[in-house]
């Protein structure tokens, strides 16, 4: 049985909670928040507390609080567990205190009113010594089928291209259900196209599976779309559509 305790009560905390509360040998000993009221649907599963000094000795520490929050908060803690957080782009080190350390970063979006199934999320792991990201490496075999072994340096990388892939794919998906909704169209309609662009780069390379006016060097085309955008929309079309050119002139 490995014993771990969970501070933050957010969109992570909540997700590890309830896919660690379905493992047969892991045991949630503490859940800590600064707020109570935020936790308290927790109480049938592990003590609570508002208490950073009240932190009982268990096999592993989870931080998933605000990145911003996360060097000032870790030195508050005088445990001697090791302590892991969750960020994508904090460095390990940015854990202060006098403990061993590491990362455990469950690389999805999570949301807490979106059901996620834990098992296909790939988890990055890392740690700063052999029996630490062996203990990591249970945990997160208990939950996931999807292991890494990947440092700082890797998952700063990884957050960026996330950003483009997950944060600025889903902003264009704003800008087209707009357009959609300004013109009456269901935004359904586009469901089987942005599912097949997901597919297609499984199989073939992004590069490749790149179609599309700019793709084609179609100016008439890009034209005509660009006459019928605001200001603010214009520019990140051109902006796209020059990279998808330069991208393909080279
Ligand atoms: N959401 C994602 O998709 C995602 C994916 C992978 C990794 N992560 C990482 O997971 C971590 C948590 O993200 P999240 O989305 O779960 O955040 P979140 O939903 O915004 O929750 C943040 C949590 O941090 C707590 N907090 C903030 N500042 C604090 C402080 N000074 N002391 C104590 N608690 C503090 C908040 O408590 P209050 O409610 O009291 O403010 C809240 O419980 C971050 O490092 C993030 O980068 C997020």
């Amino acid at each position: 049985m490995v014993s771990i305790s969970i501070l933050g009560s957010g969109n992570v905390a909540t997700h590890l909670i309830s896919a660690f509360s379905k493992a047969d040998s892991i045991h949630i000993n503490q859940i800590y928040s600064r707020d109570m009221k935020a936790i308290q649907h927790f109480k049938n599963i592990a003590n609570l507390t508002d208490d950073i000094n009240s932190l009982e000795p268990v096999d592993l520490i989870i931080i998933a609080i605000s990145d911003d929050a996360i060097p000032e908060f870790s030195k508050k803690i005088t445990s001697k567990s090791l302590v892991v957080h969750t960020s994508g782009s904090v460095e390990m080190t940015s854990l202060l205190g006098n403990y061993p350390k590491g990362v455990f970063y469950p690389l999805q979006t999570f949301s807490k009113s979106t059901e996620v199934d834990f098992s296909t999320i790939p988890i990055c792991l890392e740690a700063d010594n052999d029996n630490s990201l062996k203990l990591l490496t249970k945990v997160a075999s208990l939950i996931s089928n999807k292991i890494y072994f990947i440092n700082s340096n890797q998952r700063k990388k990884i957050h960026l291209a996330a950003v483009f892939v997950n944060n600025f794919t889903n902003h264009l998906y704003d800008i087209g259900n707009s357009i959609c909704t300004e013109n009456d169209i269901p935004f359904e309609i586009l469901y089987p196209l942005i599912q097949e662009t997901t597919n297609k780069i499984k199989n073939i390379s992004p590069k490749q599976a790149q179609t599309g006016p700019a793709r084609r060097n179609d100016q008439k085309t890009i034209e005509n779309h660009l006459k019928q955008l605001s200001p603010q929309r214009q520019e990140i079309y051109s902006t796209l559509t020059k990279s998808i050119i330069k991208t393909y002139t080279e």
